[in-house]
This record gives structure tokens, sequence and C-alpha cells, in this order.
């Protein structure tokens, strides 16, 4: 048992000092890239598993169509990653091989179809992968439903808190397991910074910190304790302490969910609850996720690959307008806000109406071109 306990403290140890050289990389980190400096934007397309070369090939048809200009002009490119499959992944034993991440750090952003995650087993979750690597560290999902009045935006911290060793805890065999949860100071400061400005270039006015710093006192102490730091910085928006238990009642509450406006959180409470929060606007298969870093930025699909589908037969079937939200928050990233409002209203006007995903894309083409 001892030599158990050894071994786990040796461990923790070099969890410590890894995790303490992370935040002095945070902490001299570049400044951020400005895309409407860019000569040239470079967007990999990354097709994914099951469905995901299906919604990923309709949705590059519809980008083709509003970028069409700027792609013949040169100023955007639009290129094809390909080997983040599940099959290529298997058979290099890597979340994500080291050539795919290669490719992938030539590109300015990524659209990226949903990666099938393999159960048991060691392998990371692709996502979980490209989010570190790339420190994609705020998780940005929007959720409307203007007949309830929700205009929810969430701002899911999304490279520590439970996801950072979530692969790497302790086990005592036949005694006990543990696993870690991380906060650091810089990436607290740097999601709060990222909540409270899109609230001031937005207009906001409100902005709850959801945790549960009353059982996760270290942790979730600080992360409350620096968001209110940070809105130190921002007169006129409030900042709410809410705890992340209320917090999944009162979403699902029509008299005050209204109410809220912009919700900043660790990365598992945002995991759970952008889910519950998708599910009031129709279905996690309606909602666009962002991950964005400093110097990369990856728009996906909130939904998984949906192998049933394909199995079935039903693949061409599927439904590319949670993909096609993301490639919207892609080009608002981009500065290309006139075209995704061109593509925000096609969606908004187009009935998906049960269609084939080429079906779908060629009448958001026409309705685009028309
Ligand atoms: C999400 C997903 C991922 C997560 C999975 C696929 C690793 O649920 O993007 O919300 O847990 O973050
Ligand atoms: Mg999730």
């Amino acid at each position: 048992m001892n030599e158990y306990v050894n071994n786990a403290v040796e461990h923790f140890r070099a969890l410590i000092e890894e995790q303490l050289a992370r935040v002095e990389r945070m902490r001299d980190a570049a400044a951020p890239k400005d895309f409407t400096a860019l000569p040239v934007v470079t967007v990999g397309i990354i097709d994914g598993d099951g469905i995901g070369p299906i919604i990923s090939k309709q949705t590059t048809r519809v980008l083709e169509a509003l970028l069409k200009d700027e792609i013949a002009a040169g100023s955007i490119v639009l290129k094809p990653i390909k080997g983040l499959t599940i099959e290529n992944r298997l058979a290099k034993g890597e979340a994500v091989p080291k050539d795919v991440l290669a490719e992938v750090k030539t590109c300015d952003v990524l659209l990226k179809g949903p990666t099938e995650t393999p159960k048991g087993g060691k392998m990371e979750s692709a996502n979980v992968t490209l989010r570190r690597e790339l420190d994609l560290y705020a998780n940005v999902r929007p959720v409307s439903v203007p007949s309830e009045g929700i205009d929810w935006i969430f701002y899911r911290e999304n490279t520590e808190g439970e996801y950072v060793l979530g692969s790497r805890g302790v086990e005592i065999p036949g005694e006990l397991c543990m696993d870690f949860k991380v906060t650091t100071l810089p990436g607290t400061k740097r999601i709060a910074r990222a909540a409270f400005e899109f609230a001031k270039q937005n207009g906001k006015t409100n902005v709850a910190i959801v945790t549960k710093a009353n059982i996760m006192k270290k942790t979730d102490g600080i992360f409350s304790e620096l968001c209110h730091e940070v809105a130190a910085d921002y007169p006129g928006i409030e900042a709410e302490d809410w705890y992340i238990d209320i917090m999944t009642a009162k979403l699902v509450d029509p008299r005050v969910r209204s109410r809220f406006q912009v919700f900043v959180l660790p990365n598992l409470y945002g995991d759970i609850i952008t889910d519950e929060a998708a599910q009031l606007q129709g279905g996690v298969g309606t909602a666009g996720s962002a991950n964005i870093g400093d110097q990369y930025a990856m728009f996906e699909a909130i939904h998984g690959s949906a192998p049933r589908m394909i199995e079935t037969g039903r693949g061409d079937y599927a439904n590319p307008s949670s993909l096609l939200r993301a490639a919207s928050m892609l080009l608002r990233h981009i500065a290309r806000g006139d075209k995704a409002d061109i593509l925000d209203n096609a969606l908004d006007s187009v009935p998906h109406d049960g269609d084939t995903a080429k079906g779908f894309a060629d009448r958001l083409i026409a309705k685009i071109e028309g």
C-alpha cells in the first residue's frame, strides 16, 4: 500500500509542476491575433466521423457560396484537413495524430465536424486534445428562443477545471480513486475577461458567475473572486453569483429565465448546463459552439457523430444546422459579420423540413444567391 501512496504523491508532484509551467506559459502569451489585419485567412475543414463528412460537405458548399468572391481573390482559403478520423486515430494510437496537428496549426480557424470518442481505453477525446493544444480557452455557446424571451450566451472555461487532468487521476486498487480539478489564476482571468468584454461590446448588463463555491472552496472560490475582480473594470455590468444546482433549476423556470444574459462558468458545469440550454432551444442539434483562443479558434456542431444514423442508412438525412450555426460564428470571428448575417438570415427563414443535408443546403444556397 505504501508504494501506491508514494507513487501517487510523486505523480501529484509532477502534475503540480506541469500545471505551474502552464500558468507561466499563459502569463507569457503573445498578443491575440487580429483577423481584420490578416491578408489571407485560412479556414481548416475537418470532416470528423459518422455523419461528420456529410454535414461538413454541405456546410462547405454553403460557405463557398457565401465567400465566392473572397475565395476567388485568395483572401480566404478553405483547406481540407484529412486524417482526424476514428480509424486513423486508433491506428496511430493518438487522439490527434502529430501530422494532423501540424496541418491544423497552418490554419487560422477551423470548422470541425463531430469526432467519435473511443469508449474506455486511454485515448482522450480529439476535442479535448485540440482545445488544449490550440489553447482554446473560451467555449462560447449562444442559445436563443425569441418566443420565450431567451437570449443567452455561455462563456464556458474550456481548458482546465476537471478536464485538464481528466485522464490522469490516481487509483489505489481496491481502495479508492481520485481525479483532479485545476483552476489557475490567469486561466480564470482570461475567460472572465472574454465574458465581460462580450457583455460590454453587446450592450449586456448582467453576467451570471456560476459555480459551486460553497463546496469547491478553493477552485470555484477563486473562480468567483477573480470574476468579480474583472467585473470591477466594467461599470454598469452587474456581476451576480449563482450556484450551479439552483441555476439548472432557474433555466427551466419561465418566470425568471429571461432575465439572464451572459454566463461565465468553469468547464464541467458549462459542459452540462449548455446541453440543458440547447435542449430548450430545440435540441443539441440546433446549437453551434465556438472554441476561442488568442491564436486559433475552432467552430463545431454541439452534437456527436450519430453513428446510428450511418448504420441504419439515414446518414444523408443528417441535419447540418448546428454546423451551419457554427460556421456563422466562424464568419463573425474572422470579421465577416456581413456574411454571417446573410447565413443566419437564411437559416432563420429556410425551414429544415426533414430534408436531406444536400437538399437543405441547396435551398439555403438558393436563398443566399437569390
Ligand atoms: C462538448 C462535449 C465534449 C465535452 C466531449 C465530446 C469531450 O460534450 O463539447 O460539450 O465534454 O466538452
Ligand atoms: Mg458537452
